[in-house]
């Protein structure tokens, strides 16, 4: 199974992937957590994307399909992908069409979580996130057990530097301009669901799997 997960910042994406990931036993591809690894490891593209992060924008669309063209293409990809966080704009859309094409694959399902701006900003401004486990809290909804220690590994939480509310209201910008008319890209080629993303994770989970099934 292949599926794409649209959605504002904030939208729950990488919540949702996570879960998807576990049950349908398929890897969540994340171009986010791909570029956030490149900084920590201080590479070029690192150094390049960081500006770029920082400040709300898109990284440069040759740099992620590049990212994108040889993950699909590794062996865990063989039963299926979730793509979080990618395609970002037509032009990314485009090109994974293509590639797609290329390997006599397509997209099962794109899933568009729609959450509001109010929502979206006191989602992030409250997370925080594991750097050794990945593990994601909030510090209203999903609070860890003792402040700023990770439930899991016993890691020290950080927050995004790109959770801030000015680069969050930049972050919501681009997506109106760039990633929201993916939703008319997707629902021409009649495999886009809307879910509602605000409630329980549990519940949202639970409204994604059914629409995966339809
Ligand atoms: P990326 O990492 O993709 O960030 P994003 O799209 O802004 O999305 P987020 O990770 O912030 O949110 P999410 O929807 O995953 O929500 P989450 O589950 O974490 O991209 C970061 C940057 O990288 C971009 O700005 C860009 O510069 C670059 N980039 C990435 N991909 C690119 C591409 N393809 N092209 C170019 N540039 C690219 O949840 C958020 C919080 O809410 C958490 O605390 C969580 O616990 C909480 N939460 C989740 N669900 C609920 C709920 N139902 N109720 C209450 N709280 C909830």
């Amino acid at each position: 199974m292949r599926l794409i997960l649209l959605g504002p910042p904030g939208a729950g994406k990488g919540t949702q992937a996570k879960m998807l990931k576990e049950k349908f036993k398929i890897p969540q591809i994340s171009t986010g957590d791909i570029l956030r690894q490149a900084v920590k490891d201080n590479t070029e593209l690192g150094a390049r994307a960081k500006i770029v992060m920082d400040a709300g924008q898109l990284v440069p669309d040759d740099v992620v399909i590049g990212l994108i063209k040889e993950r699909i293409r590794q062996a865990d990809c063989k039963a299926g992908f979730i793509l979080d966080g990618f395609p970002r704009n037509i032009a990314q859309a485009e090109k994974l069409s293509e590639t797609l094409i290329e390997m006599s694959l397509k997209i099962d399902k794109v899933i568009d979580l729609e959450v509001n701006a109010e929502e979206v900003v006191n989602r992030l401004t409250g997370r925080s996130t594991c750097p050794e486990c990945g593990a994601m809290f909030h510090h209203i909804s999903r609070p860890p057990k003792v402040s700023g220690v990770c439930d899991g590994c016993g890691g020290k939480l950080e927050q995004r530097l790109d959770d801030n509310r000015e680069t969050i209201h930049e972050r919501l910008k681009v997506y109106m301009e760039s990633t929201a008319p993916l939703k008319e890209f997707y629902k021409k080629q009649g495999n886009l669901k809307m879910v509602e993303a605000k409630g329980s994770v549990e519940d949202i989970f639970s409204n994604v799997c059914k629409m995966i099934d339809v």
